[in-house]
């Protein structure tokens, strides 16, 4: 009896008899315990994150695959982060159920490991997880919604929401409408089926070669979806035979790709922070300008919303993202090994597109190449900040205007009613960092002043240390570091100084002299701790900045799979 469970399930005396003894509770016969490799499949079910609430159906068909190739299923349970519910914000737990599940996967008898995620911060957080301890694993996300439908036009999560926001502020559409939308939005398990960030991560993992060809895309609820995660039941069996781990798949090759990857589907900034975050447990060096050198080259080929018109529904129809990445293979590590079993080039063998409205051709792209996300550098952002060009106005991204500066999003939302300004201002927003908020929200896009709606203003240039949801749009500079809490500039910017936004140039620039920061930073106080106890004074006192993915100091790097000592 060979493998890693078999410390516990194949031990003599006392110890064995504990660790089988107790597991025969569940109805297992004799033969779990013959040195079959034991398969732990982490998932992040929980009926408050809906986007991962269906999560236990596609776990029992991982386990039909499990027990068809010779292994010993065992579903566990990993914190669910869920977008809509979380307070502050589920990135601020997004490095506990890091830390959770990687503490499980070591502490358990287990050699292979599926990961089962889906709503944004569970897709980074178990492949950060599985990275440190590098076991063999597979990941399946749980796929997204059915596309919503309102007086006959589609709903996309999230960016419609957005939308609604607008328009009831500026009158165009009643209280009564909302509510009916709101039930047409969100019609079928699953995550949102914009290029959010869970549509996002779910197709870099498919890039990163986590997850099987076509993973990505299969809706919630299509029966092709328990067939993927049969067929990863199955794979992880042989994974655990060949040694297949994380590190192995996770290259830096692999990075590169699902970098180009992201700018291809128009993915989310959010996507920045997670490949940071993986890149930083495996080792592979990943930086922010990494980012932006290697998106450059790509166009962007998929017309989903927040950027385009289409949904998640419409690309799995159109061929999902294999047809997506053979339109880029030229700019692709195709030798590359993927969970598949085979190369990149085997994982796009039968690629094909059957509808160029949702996936355009590469010399026929939906935005040209360098349009994705960019990284912005200058005084302001001395260590980088980015912004979604695809979601941004074209007519302000070389923009230099007056600040007018907020020390959160409930000061500015207090008072944006009554504000009178000219779009030509640039809303400042800061304390939204990992440290400050804590836990880098979501907030960056604030709502436009009401003066500035009813006159049909729809976009203008915010500046933030936080993050913005993946579902959304606007010329928004986000993940501004270092952050305010910590004393990034952007902490001493005041309102009136001009702040100049050249995203071509690639540049962020407070128009204020070295002489007048410096004074101002001998008057600049740190905010006092978020909080004194528990899970956020321990993450407070540890991120890392945005780039570096906002990592715990300490889980930067891997840990591995060993733990000599018993229990008993
Ligand atoms: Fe879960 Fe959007 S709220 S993916
Ligand atoms: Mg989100």
């Amino acid at each position: 009896m060979s493998g890693r469970s078999a410390a516990w399930f194949g031990a003599e005396g006392r110890s064995g008899m504990i660790h089988r003894s107790w597991m025969r509770n569940q109805g297992v016969t004799d033969e779990v315990f013959d040195g079959r490799p034991v398969i732990g499949i982490a998932t992040t079910w929980s009926e408050l994150v809906p986007c991962n609430a269906h999560l236990h159906r596609v776990a029992e068909a991982v386990k039909r695959g499990v027990w068809q190739s010779g292994g010993f299923p065992r579903e566990f349970p990993c914190t669910g982060l869920g977008e809509t519910l979380l307070r502050p914000t589920a990135m601020l737990y997004r490095n506990l159920l890091a830390m959770e599940a990687e503490e499980l996967m070591r502490a358990n008898p287990l050699d292979g490991l599926v990961l089962l995620s889906g709503c944004d911060k569970t897709t980074p957080g178990l492949l950060m997880a599985a990275s440190s301890v590098d076991l063999p694993a597979i990941m399946v996300t749980g796929g997204p919604m059915l596309s919503g439908r309102y007086q006959g036009r589609q709903l996309g999560s999230g960016t419609q929401v957005w939308r609604f926001e607008e328009e009831l502020a500026a009158g165009t559409i009643t209280p009564a409408e909302c509510a009916v939308a709101e039930g047409a939005m969100a019609r079928s398990p699953g995550h949102c089926m914009t290029m959010g960030t869970a549509s996002t991560m779910a197709c870099l993992a498919e890039a990163l070669g986590m997850q099987l060809p076509y993973s990505a895309t299969w809706p919630a609820v299509d029966a092709r979806r328990d067939q993927t995660a049969q067929r990863a039941g199955q794979r992880i069996v042989e994974l655990v035979q060949a040694d297949v781990r994380p590190s192995s798949i996770m290259t830096r090759e692999a990075f590169e790709d699902a970098v180009k990857v992201n700018a291809a589907i128009g993915g989310s900034t959010n996507a920045v922070i997670h490949l940071a975050a993986i890149a930083g447990r495996l080792g592979v060096p990943f930086s922010l300008d990494d980012v932006d050198a290697l998106g450059r080259d790509v166009p962007t080929l998929v017309d989903l919303e927040p950027s385009g018109r289409f949904l998640m529904e419409d690309l799995c129809y159109a061929g999902g993202l294999p047809a997506v990445m053979a339109e880029i293979a030229s700019l692709l590590h195709l030798a590359r090994p993927t969970v598949a079993g085979g190369t990149v080039a085997d994982a796009l063998a039968d690629a094909a597109c059957w509808n160029r409205e949702v996936i355009h051709p590469f010399d026929r792209p939906m935005a040209p190449a360098g349009s994705g996300t960019a990284v912005l550098r200058g005084n302001l952002a001395p260590d980088g900040a980015v912004i979604k060009q695809s979601a941004a106005s074209p007519a302000l991204q070389q923009h230099r205007g007056p600040a007018l500066v907020f020390e959160s999003p409930e000061e500015y939302r207090a008072v944006s009613d009554e504000l009178d300004i000219d779009e030509s201002t640039v809303l400042v927003l800061r304390y939204c960092g990992p440290r400050g908020y804590p836990g880098m929200p979501e907030v960056a896009n604030v709502g436009l002043p009401r003066t500035l709606l009813e006159r049909g203003v729809r976009d203008m240039v915010r500046v933030c240390d936080g993050r913005m949801s993946g579902t959304a749009y606007g010329t928004v500079v986000l993940h501004v570091a270092p952050e305010a809490a910590v004393g990034g500039p952007l902490a001493l910017v005041e309102t009136g100084d001009e702040i100049e936004l050249d995203v071509p140039g690639r540049a962020l620039t407070l128009h204020v002299d070295d002489d007048e920061l410096a004074r101002r930073r001998e008057r600049w106080r740190a905010p006092a701790p978020a909080e004194s106890r528990g899970w956020t004074r321990l993450y407070t006192e540890h991120v890392l900045q945005a780039d570096h993915g906002a990592d715990l100091d300490f889980l930067v790097g891997a840990g591995g799979a060993e733990v000599p000592r018993e229990s008993h």
